[in-house]
């Protein structure tokens, strides 16, 4: 039975506001978890209820919220003896009663998810990883780190309009030597930026934030420090993985800025297949807007079968979102996002889609983090075979991956690498 819920406005990676939830037993057990916060979020995702009042941070504050776990929300759970997780998180739904969980606060609503999450896997004393595998029903395995090494978008001060560019260790023995070829990247990394004059601060998530505006010229880059570290660039090796988050670049005629151009979606798309055709890319998440399922149609339909093509703002973690846009053929993978959609049952529907479609998944931190590393068992026990986390630094980034190398250490018998569908090919 739960005997005490407990929510806590805390600060975010970012100085925001959020939630920590802390939830005990009449057993005596005790976990916490702490909310993430995005950026440049999609428009269809959960909703995070923030106070507007400028008074306190700038109207970011998460008062209200917090007032709904320790009041509504503790009144419904506590004293209450609840068969399993998904009963929890159906009665926080319906107890919200919004299709966005805007009543209560997708933030509000995560926070106690997670908690309940934690807590049912400690009842059954196992890892929280070994418990999210039982509920998925799939093989565990250790995800491919993708480290976001440089920063731009609505994520850094620079130029850079794609926000993300990532290394993925896809060639990596194991989640160690992954792990360590991402630090040894970075630190080359930063060492050819220093040495082209370029400051090395950091953006939100932890990547430098070089001004550079071409993507072009930060993929030089990133093929440079790749080879300079001692690795190979590509799939055998380190590959690339972008997040242009598109979404952010579209003009108020539906075109898409990139380094002071305007362009159409074929145009953008033509540009991304001359970036696969010279660079080592081998995933673009949110390549298109959010409102541009046609344009999505035909950039699967032209790269559909070189990269992956993930969806971000254009699926938030929504099982419903996603079968639509496997009927449509609109990209071959999704990214996960726990507080896009508000429970962990729901997001465990997700991967179902996902999986019973053979379309990737990609778990994924948000730009504001807490040091909770939930995310890190999730895409271990989902047996998703990647997660993003950010760079190889700042210590709510580095939670996940540090939190993957225990696993690691603890279960030397956990397999690594992308998951692989019945047919051999990457997939479900
Ligand atoms: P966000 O960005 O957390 O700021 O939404 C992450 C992403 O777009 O993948
Ligand atoms: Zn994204």
């Amino acid at each position: 039975r739960i005997a005490r819920l407990h929510a806590v406005e805390i600060l975010d990676s970012r100085a925001r506001p959020t939630l920590s939830v802390t939830l005990e037993t009449d057993s005596g057990l005790r976990v916490r978890t702490g909310v993430p916060a995005g950026a440049s979020t999609g428009s269809r995702e959960a909703v995070e209820l923030r106070d507007g009042d400028e008074e306190r941070y700038g109207g970011q504050g998460v008062r209200r919220a917090v007032a709904h776990v320790n009041g509504e929300i503790a009144l419904a759970l506590t004293g209450q003896r609840f068969a399993s997780l998904e009963e929890v998180d159906a009665t926080l739904i319906d107890l919200d009663g919004t299709p966005d969980k805007s009543r209560l606060g997708a933030n509000a609503i995560i926070g106690v998810s997670l908690a309940a999450a934690r807590t049912e896997a400690a009842q059954y004393d196992r890892a929280l990883w070994q418990h999210i595998a039982a509920l998925a029903g799939a093989p565990p395995l250790l995800p491919v780190p993708h480290f976001n090494v440089v920063n731009g978008g609505v994520h850094a001060s620079n130029n850079l309009d794609f926000q993300e560019f990532m290394i993925a260790p896809l060639g990596a023995a194991g989640l160690p030597d992954a792990v360590r070829a991402g630090a040894e990247v970075y630190a080359r990394l930063k060492a050819r930026l220093a040495a082209g004059g370029h400051a090395v601060g950091l953006g939100d998530e932890g990547g430098f934030a070089p001004a550079l505006d071409q993507p072009e010229e930060v993929l030089r880059e990133l093929v440079a420090a790749i080879t300079d570290a001692g690795y190979t660039p590509g799939r055998d090796g380190v590959a690339i993985a972008l997040d242009p988050a598109a979404s952010e670049l579209r003009t108020e005629d539906g075109r898409y800025r990139v380094a002071g151009e305007e362009l159409t979606s074929d145009q953008l798309i033509d540009r991304y297949e001359e970036i696969v055709d010279r660079f080592p890319v081998w995933s673009i998440e949110d390549g298109l807007g959010e409102d541009d399922w046609e344009g999505w149609e035909r950039l699967t339909a032209r790269l559909g079968d070189r990269v992956q093509l993930m969806g971000d703002d254009l699926f938030v973690t929504h099982p419903a979102i996603i079968a639509e846009a496997i009927g449509r053929n609109v990209g071959n993978s999704a990214l996960i996002k726990v507080n896009q959609i508000g429970t962990v049952t729901e997001t465990m529907a997700a991967i179902g889609v996902c999986r019973g479609a053979g379309y990737t998944q990609m778990v994924s931190h948000r730009s504001g983090e807490t040091t909770d590393a939930f995310i890190a068992d999730l895409a271990v026990g989902a047996g998703c075979g990647q997660l993003k986390s950010g760079a190889p630094a700042r210590g709510e980034r580095v939670a996940k991956y540090n939190r993957l190398l225990e696993i690691a250490d603890a279960h030397p018998e956990l397999p690594f690498g992308l998951a692989v569908a019945a047919d051999g090919a990457p997939g479900a």
